[in-house]
């Protein structure tokens, strides 16, 4: 069962909070929330209507909400919820906010000077990217995400061997290719046109809170439009917060999010990091009975044994010490994974000596 702190009580959790973003942030809790996932009006600053070359007019993001007097009025409101934002982070927390050129240049001078700490900014190169339809510019084929921690010292969560699993075992790098939101995803209204302008794909936040975040993990979205965030928490088992002053907007996320499962909990299960695993010194394998002192351990490459001492450490020919130390040196090489470099015997057959290290992990996590 989840503990919940007395703060993490008071948390509207997997609602929604209608109203203006930065009043909401100043009424929750402070340290409560370990990621913000924001997505905050881009400023698009357009003149006018946009056409295609066949005269029909450009979908365009033409809202009201998007609509600020000056740069220094979208410095101020951006300065006035980063602030909120950052109150409410706990210590290890971290945020993502996504932008356009038009605005990302801004946000990241604020996150900075606010104290937040710049972890990466991933490109979200879109596949399917609308044109330029004046042909007097690049296509605008990408958006920039800026991944922060809450300060220089956040021990933020980084997934990195889930978001590598993801990758079909390549490292994830900071640009990725994912389509903009088509099809059955994109949400219609009443009258079949699109429900919101810019809703972003499940896909893009797939991808961050699998990397970023941990099942039961409170994830705060204060641009919350049509809940992208709220879904994909809901169906990787997260807590969300949404916040969204537009009531049409609110109904919308209400209806997508009362309609997605979660996914169950075997398949919630990621791939974790090596280190994040408990540490097993050698020695307990031979305080343990597994290997006896006296007994031989060979190398994998078949060249090189060396004898297990009682204190855990392994004697060959000139020289001694750790299960490291020695295939470090029998290999003349800087350094050495012992636990992957050595193998016992049993029933005359190589078994690698991880495999015991892994029976001690079983026994350790039940
Ligand atoms: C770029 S959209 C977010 C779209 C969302 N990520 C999605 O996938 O649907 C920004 C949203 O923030 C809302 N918004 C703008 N200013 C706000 C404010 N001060 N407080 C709360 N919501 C606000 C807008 O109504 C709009 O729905």
């Amino acid at each position: 069962m989840k503990t919940m702190t007395k703060s993490a009580a008071a948390l509207p959790l997997n609602t929604i909070v209608a109203g203006d973003c930065i009043e909401a942030m100043n009424a929750l809790p402070a340290e409560s929330v370990d990621l913000i996932f924001a997505d905050p009006p881009y400023n698009l600053q357009l003149r006018g209507d946009l056409h295609r070359p066949d005269n029909s007019k450009v979908d365009a993001v033409d809202d009201e909400w998007d609509q600020f007097a000056s740069f220094k009025a979208y410095d101020d409101f951006t300065r006035a919820w980063l602030k909120a934002a950052r109150r409410l982070l706990k210590p290890d927390g971290a945020i993502w906010v996504i932008g356009s050129y038009h605005n990302i240049f801004r946000v990241g001078a604020a996150l900075q000077d606010q104290g937040f700490w710049i972890l990466n900014d991933v490109v979200w190169r879109k596949s399917n990217p609308m044109p330029n339809f004046r042909g007097k510019r690049f296509t605008n084929a990408h958006e920039t995400m800026i991944w922060a921690g809450k300060s220089e010292n956040s021990k933020y969560t980084f997934n990195y061997e889930a978001l590598k699993a993801l990758n079909e075992g390549i490292q994830m790098r900071s640009d990725w290719v994912l389509p903009i939101c088509t099809g059955h995803e994109r949400l219609k209204d009443e009258a079949g046109d699109k429900a919101h302008p810019t809703q972003k794909p499940e896909s893009l936040l797939h991808r961050i809170l699998v990397g970023s975040t941990n099942p039961g993990d409170v994830i705060l979205d204060p641009f919350f439009g049509t809940g992208t965030t709220g879904a994909v928490a809901k169906m990787l088992g997260r807590d969300f917060i949404g916040i969204e002053r537009e009531e049409a907007y609110r109904k919308v996320a209400e209806k997508r999010i009362s309609m997605v499962r979660k996914f169950d909990n075997e398949a919630l299960q990621t791939t974790t990091s090596k280190r994040a695993e408990p540490r097993v010194p050698f020695g307990q394998l031979v305080e343990r009975g597994m290997l006896r002192p006296g007994e031989n351990l060979y190398s994998m490459n078949g060249r090189h044994k060396a004898k297990v001492r009682a204190d855990g450490t392994l004697i060959g020919s000139d020289v001694k010490g750790s299960i490291h130390q020695v295939g470090a040196a029998y290999e003349k090489a800087p350094s050495c994974n012992g636990w992957t470099y050595w193998c016992y015997k049993k029933d005359g057959k190589n078994v690698p000596i991880d495999i015991l290290r892994q029976q001690i992990r079983a026994e350790m996590a039940n």
